[in-house]
């Protein structure tokens, strides 16, 4: 990382004042995604974090809700930092928390990975690059944890590389990372060999290092390191006991199934370890359960169930810090009925379970299930699906200091309670969604329509949300977009002169994908236009809300009029750009390469318009939600605009280039901002102009990571002044506010607010420790090709491998 220097903080404090606003999240809630690792602090209370695979590292508050630890790391050049594939806590200093963090080991992610380590718990952040890459993302993310600091010696740290690359050590503190050339496992199963893009051809690498604090110390350092491998042989759980000089195999060890998770109980000197037949954290159709007694080196096979009770692998096991031989393990996957869960009191000996046949149908359930911090996870998931306890339970922790409070996380959000202990009396517990604070949506779709609904987001891996105003964006929704549910909405578009009239389009085919709503997205109805085969991509409703045009993912550019059947508009080329003129029914705009097209028959027939000068790329068009004929075009060489229906256009300004989305939101007064990602004076970042696009102001702030640029979708508020969206790639949406001067010599805004000045001085005196943001270039054509990989989001049948870069199976699972 770099250090600034005393000159640089100096320059750093006297430079303008820029309007970086302070972002927040609009509160979905319920977490939206899955959530491979979860770690508390084993000498202090309530320390603990939770990582996710796309969107960053959350630290645990003791109301029970998450405070996002990473936004900082995540700009445009390093989005894929926002993979954490390990978190570790240093167990003699609470402050200190570590993460290993990278998307993909293949080509994906186009830089290396790196180790991160925070002296606040994560408030600012140093980095150290890995000379490979590290996959946040990838299969096996939920094994772990595969990095962990020494408990006798604060400076020794080691982690579990995957791809081959081996045990690695730093015996500083996490700065400098060394290879431990006497480990020479290196985990080498790969989930399909024959994959040619990387991605499960990978070999999965190294899977826990767990440190035995009873074993006393080398030279300082703790003698018994146990590390776990992805191999299903008779060497996939080693052990030093000389601090990391030798290694050998376990002696005794099964030698089926993969070891996912190893984790010491001290005052039992055993090590609990899951196992099954995959690396997860969508499959496994057997495992197993052991204890490895550590003094008499005997292994006992303690799984839970046999026979044909068990068709699943196991992932999550948490142990009771506090009540020896106190265990609870998951099933990692078992797509029905539902998920299983397993207590025992007596290390393994025998186990109770959280539900149970009674008569078939008919189950004991041993549990009540509840949503109140996120209402929409039991109305759009648990009252409509069987897997009410969940799917791909990687992670599962027992509080070390309470042994009621526990945590487990699916392939959707964090489920937990306070009364764990209830399960060894009453033999019933209260479940609870605890995700208050985790925002993992992949955000696919955005729109504010003026007088309408202030947000409409579209999400990935569930249907989306309506917020009816801006005062609901602090609260969880009721429900997500329902009736009908989709598994995924890649779009949505309001009427511009009857903004009640919103419509959506989803991706799964085999199911009519259009849905349409006349109350402004609080309830549905399936659009009759639409048949079982068209799918994706981009949806512009006109103006009074009779025509659909839909720029579809493989069938091209379709409307409909009135409901009528969709036929394609042979006019458009396929996966154009597309928009509706927001006032005039009749007009729709599209865009391809460096041709800008109009339609004046309400999408019929589409003829070439003005020129773009000097553009290649058409990345968005946004016309004016108040002004008929004015519409602005984001290319690659900037913004262009037009006030007369797109028959000529003005480049608005040179100072912002090689944009992506771009909104406009209400300004002051009446007038309308224009916000876009694009190259400017700050880098590859968000701006925000109050004139028109004459200047332009960074509005991002160098401590908010939005992830890629061009994977980030735009929406400005059309109801309140100032008021900007922006929907992430993992870290659902994020919203803030402020005013952009709106004439005169421009480009001096400032914020307004005291806060966000406040925010300001605390950025500056963050970058002396903060991975810094300056220098940053983007890459356009390795960053395009990403998105694409990125957002591909393949939604595949119950425990089938995704074919892509699925961010998290979300509930989709629920309804295939
Ligand atoms: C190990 O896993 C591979 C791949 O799933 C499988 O073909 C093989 O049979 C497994 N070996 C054992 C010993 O289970
Ligand atoms: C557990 O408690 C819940 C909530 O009171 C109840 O609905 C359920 O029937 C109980 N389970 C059993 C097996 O009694
Ligand atoms: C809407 O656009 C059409 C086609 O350009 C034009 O003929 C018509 O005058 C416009 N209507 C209004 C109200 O501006
Ligand atoms: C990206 O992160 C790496 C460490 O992971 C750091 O060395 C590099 O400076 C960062 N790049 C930018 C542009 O911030």
């Amino acid at each position: 990382m770099k250090l600034f220097t005393a000159t640089e903080l100096l320059l750093a404090a006297a430079a303008p004042i820029h309007a970086a606003y302070t972002w927040q999240n609009v509160k979905i809630g319920g977490g939206g995604g899955f959530v491979p690792g979860f770690v508390f602090h084993p000498k202090t209370k309530g320390v603990a974090y939770a990582r996710t695979d796309i969107g960053g590292l959350y630290r645990l508050n003791s109301d029970d809700s998450w405070t996002a630890v990473t936004d900082s790391i995540a700009d445009n050049s390093n989005w894929s930092k926002w993979g954490v594939d390990a978190v570790a806590l240093d167990p003699q200093d609470a402050n200190k928390v570590y993460a290993a963090v990278g998307s993909y080991t293949n080509s994906w992610d186009p830089n290396n990975g790196a180790i991160i380590r925070s002296s606040d718990k994560g408030a600012t952040w140093s980095s150290t690059s890995l000379s490979f890459k590290v996959g946040g993302n990838m299969p096996g993310r939920g094994t772990g944890e595969r990095l962990a600091v020494d408990p006798a010696n604060s400076k020794i740290l080691y982690f579990g590389a995957r791809s081959g690359n081996g045990l690695w050590k730093s015996a500083d503190g996490g700065v400098t990372f060394t290879k431990v050339s006497s480990f020479t496992a290196k985990g080498s199963f790969a989930p399909d060999p024959s994959d040619t893009n990387g991605y499960n051809n990978d070999p999965q690498g190294l899977t826990f290092v767990t440190f035995d604090s009873t074993s006393g110390t080398t030279s300082g350092a703790t003698s018994r390191i146990f590390v776990g491998t992805a191999d299903n042989t008779t060497s996939s759980l080693w052990v030093t006991e000389d601090a990391g000089t030798t290694w050998s195999a376990v002696a005794g060890q099964p030698g089926t199934y993969f070891p996912h998770k190893g984790v010491l109980q001290p005052t039992e000197k055993a090590l609990y370890l899951t196992y099954s037949d995959g690396t997860g954290p969508y499959d496994g159709t057997l495992g197993a359960v052991y204890r490895y007694d550590i003094t008499a080196r005997t292994w006992k096979n303690i799984t839970p169930v046999s026979g044909s009770d068990l068709y699943f692998g196991f992932g999550g096991i948490g142990v009771d810090m506090l009540k020896p031989g106190t265990i609870v393990v998951a099933s990692l996957n078992s797509w029905w009925p539902d998920a299983q869960l397993f207590r025992s009191t007596d290390s393994g000996t025998t186990w109770s379970r959280l539900w149970e046949w009674t008569s078939y149908p008919n189950m004991n359930l041993y549990y009540s299930q509840s949503a109140a911090k996120a209402p929409w996870v039991k109305t759009g998931f648990l009252d409509v699906d069987t897997k009410d306890l969940g799917w791909m339970i990687e992670s599962l922790v027992i509080d070390p200091f309470d042994s009621d409070h526990w945590l487990y996380a699916t392939g959707l959000t964090v489920f937990g309670g306070h009364d764990l202990t209830k399960w060894d009396t009453t033999h019933n517990i209260t479940i609870q969604v605890l995700a208050d604070g985790i925002e993992e949506f992949a955000v696919l779709g955005l729109a504010s329509a003026p007088g309408g609904s202030e947000l409409l987001a579209a999400v990935g891996d569930d249907s989306g949300f309506t917020f009816a105003s801006s005062s609901a964006l602090k609260t969880s929704p009721q429900k997500p977009w329902m009736d009908p549910i989709f598994s995924s909405s890649t779009s949505v578009d309001y009427a511009g002169a009857s903004v009640k009239n919103v419509v959506r389009v989803g991706n799964t085919a085999g199911t009519q994908q259009v849905a349409v709503s006349s109350d402004g997205g609080a309830s549905w109805n399936i659009y009759y236009g639409a048949d079982t085969s068209m799918t994706g991509g981009t949806v512009a409703y006109s103006a009074n809300a009779d025509t659909i045009l839909w720029s579809t993912s493989a069938n091209g550019v379709q409307r409909s009029q009135y409901s009528s059947s969709f036929t394609s508009v042979s006019s458009l080329p396929a996966t154009a750009v597309i928009a509706s003129d927001k006032q005039n029914n009749t007009v729709f705009y599209g865009g391809y390469s460096s041709t800008f097209y109009v339609s004046k028959d309400t999408g019929s027939t589409f003829a070439k318009a003005g020129a773009l000068t000097g553009a290649t790329a058409v990345r968005d068009i946004v016309a004016h939600p108040k002004i008929a004929g004015e519409v602005w075009v984001s290319t690659d060489v900037g913004i262009f605009r037009s006030t007369d229906y797109g028959a000529s256009f003005t480049k608005v300004s040179t100072a912002l280039t090689n944009t992506y989305q771009i909104a406009l939101g209400l300004g002051s007064g009446s007038n309308w901002n224009v916000y876009a990602f694009g190259t400017g004076s700050a880098g590859p970042r968000l701006y925000g102009s109050g004139d028109t696009g004459a200047t332009w102001t960074d509005i991002q702030g160098a401590s908010q990571g939005f992830g890629a640029i061009d994977s980030c979708k735009l929406a400005g508020s059309s109801n309140t002044a100032g008021q900007v969206f922006v929907g992430t790639n993992g870290r659902g949406v994020l919203y803030a506010s402020g005013s952009l001067s709106s004439g005169g010599t421009g480009g001096s805004t400032t914020s307004t607010t005291t806060t966000s000045r406040t925010t300001l001085s605390t950025t500056t005196t963050k970058a002396t420790t903060t991975i810094t943001t300056t220098s940053k270039v983007a890459t356009t054509t390795t960053k395009a090709t990403t998105t694409t990989v990125k957002t591909t989001t393949t939604t595949s049948a119950s425990g089938s491998t995704p074919t892509g870069t699925v961010p998290q199976f979300g509930v989709s699972e629920g309804f295939s």
